[in-house]
């Protein structure tokens, strides 16, 4: 649910303060063992406490259980976490997007980020769950008496030798991975930690290197994170990591008994092991009179380019459903100064997913930034720059952004016979 709430918030370009004021009026603490950083448990975070050098030593009372410090370690920011009677340390920055660790969850030996819920062990400091890749540093550290110390670095452990020792952990000869997403490079990434050493190939319908998607109708389209940024590995990674990226390579048919895919190209490739990271893919909407030069969706990187080129020239954007990609784009497309209205069928912007009251809020906080709602409704019809709503009001728009939502990518797995359900059926 804060992850939820950072999303809208940071769809609506709003302050820190508002956003902290949001994620917390509208935190649900996970079940489990939870310190949130910022209760009663937790020293007060400020500038004199993160100079604190944690190798002259920290006394236990300082540290409650679940609590987190922040401080020097070796030089770099670091936070001290204690869990019952163990310690440990690790940098206080978010290996993805540099959020404050110090401000995280502590659940069990892990901690989690405050922005976008990346997981790190705290024993080793890898990274368990995306969207962080890699892992943050980590420290020994010792207690002596009623002190903990902090000492040296200790080194990365996050790649792993593969055992193979039993007949269920043999490697497969070799991985083919459908899908150049975050989910298909999160695995691939991951057979590389656990010591897989075969040959890796991801087969992307995508035209670019897995990309930061997310961003596309964030920063991206604000103008505020160039080319470069967005991707999540740069080119030499697959190199080194000796995984074959296929870019541009649509796989038509997916042959199970003949361990083998095939592409759109014409082109082969056989496995032992395969991955079906697909994705999702756009819904999309018949509007009468609609062109593709009019019309515009936002799912990957070169739909946000078009988007972006349109953007520089356009002064009114009419962006077609209130959910988080409709709103995510408007609120960027405001930060540009274009005029945007939202159109959408339902009372209030993300009422589905959020409940009228915090939908009505949401609203709010898009029309304190400009945004014009015309809700309870859809476009009947686009003539030109002229839009026909089914209210049978009239707008002016240089161009349309269509956010009416995505749906599994399942065909592919569902020609193959693979049980689907809104998904993939996995055990
Ligand atoms: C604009 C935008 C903003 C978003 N913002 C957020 C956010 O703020 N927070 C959040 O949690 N989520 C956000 N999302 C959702 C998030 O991006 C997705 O949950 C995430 O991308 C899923 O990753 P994935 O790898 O599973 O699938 P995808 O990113 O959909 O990747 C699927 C991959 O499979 C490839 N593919 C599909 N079919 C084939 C085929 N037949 N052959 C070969 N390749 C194929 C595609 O080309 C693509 O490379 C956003 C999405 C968009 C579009
Ligand atoms: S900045 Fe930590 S998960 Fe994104």
């Amino acid at each position: 649910m804060a992850q939820l709430a950072q999303r809208f918030t940071r769809a609506a370009n709003l302050s820190l303060q508002e956003n902290d004021a949001i994620r917390e009026a509208v935190s649900i603490f996970q079940p489990g063992e939870i310190s949130l950083c910022g209760g009663g448990k937790v020293m007060a975070e400020d500038e004199e406490a993160k100079k604190r050098n944690f190798a002259e030593g920290l006394p236990v009372r300082d540290l409650a259980d679940g609590a987190i410090a922040v401080g020097q370690a070796g030089g770099e920011d670091g936070v001290l976490v204690r869990r019952g009677d163990e310690f440990f340390a690790v940098g206080a920055s978010c290996s993805h997007y540099h959020g404050e660790l110090s401000k995280g969850l502590v659940v069990g030996d892990t901690l989690r980020c405050p922005l976008h819920h990346a997981c790190f062990s705290l024993r080793t400091g890898e990274a368990l769950r995306a969207p962080a890749l890699d892992p943050i540093p980590h420290w020994h550290v010792e207690r002596i008496d009623d002190r903990v110390f902090v000492r040296e670095k200790l080194p990365d452990l996050s790649r792993k030798q593969f055992c193979g020792s039993t007949e269920c952990q043999k490697p497969p000869a070799s991985v083919v991975i459908i899908g150049g997403g975050a989910a298909g490079l999160g695995a691939a990434e991951m057979f590389r930690r656990e010591g897989y050493d075969g040959p890796l190939t991801m087969i992307s319908a995508d035209d670019w290197p897995p990309y930061d998607r997310p961003n596309l109708s964030k920063d991206f389209l604000a103008g505020a994170a160039p080319d470069e940024w967005m991707r999540l590995r740069l080119p030499d990674y697959y190199r080194d990591q000796k995984i074959d990226l296929l870019l541009n390579a649509r796989v038509s048919v997916l042959d199970i008994p003949a361990k083998q895919v095939h592409l759109e190209s014409g082109v082969t490739y056989g496995f032992e092991a395969l991955l079906i990271a697909t994705g999702s893919e756009l819904v999309r909407l018949q509007i009468e009179g609609a062109t593709s030069s009019q019309v515009h969706y936002l799912r990957t990187f070169a739909d946000a380019r078009a988007i972006v080129s349109r953007a520089a020239s356009a002064r009114r954007v009419a962006v077609v459903g209130a959910s988080f990609i409709g709103l995510e784009v408007a609120a960027s497309l405001r930060s540009l100064g274009i005029a945007v209205d939202v159109i959408a069928p339902g009372a209030q912007p993300m009422e589905r997913v959020m409940g009228p009251e915090v939908g009505l809020m949401v609203r709010e906080l898009h029309e304190s930034h400009g945004v014009v709602f015309h809700m309870g409704e859809t476009v009947r019809k686009i003539d030109g720059s002229t839009l026909t709503l089914t209210g049978g009001g009239r707008l002016e728009a240089d161009f349309v952004v269509l956010g009416v939502g995505v749906r599994p990518s399942v065909t592919l797995a569902e020609q193959a016979g693979l049980t689907t359900d809104r998904g993939i059926v996995v055990n």
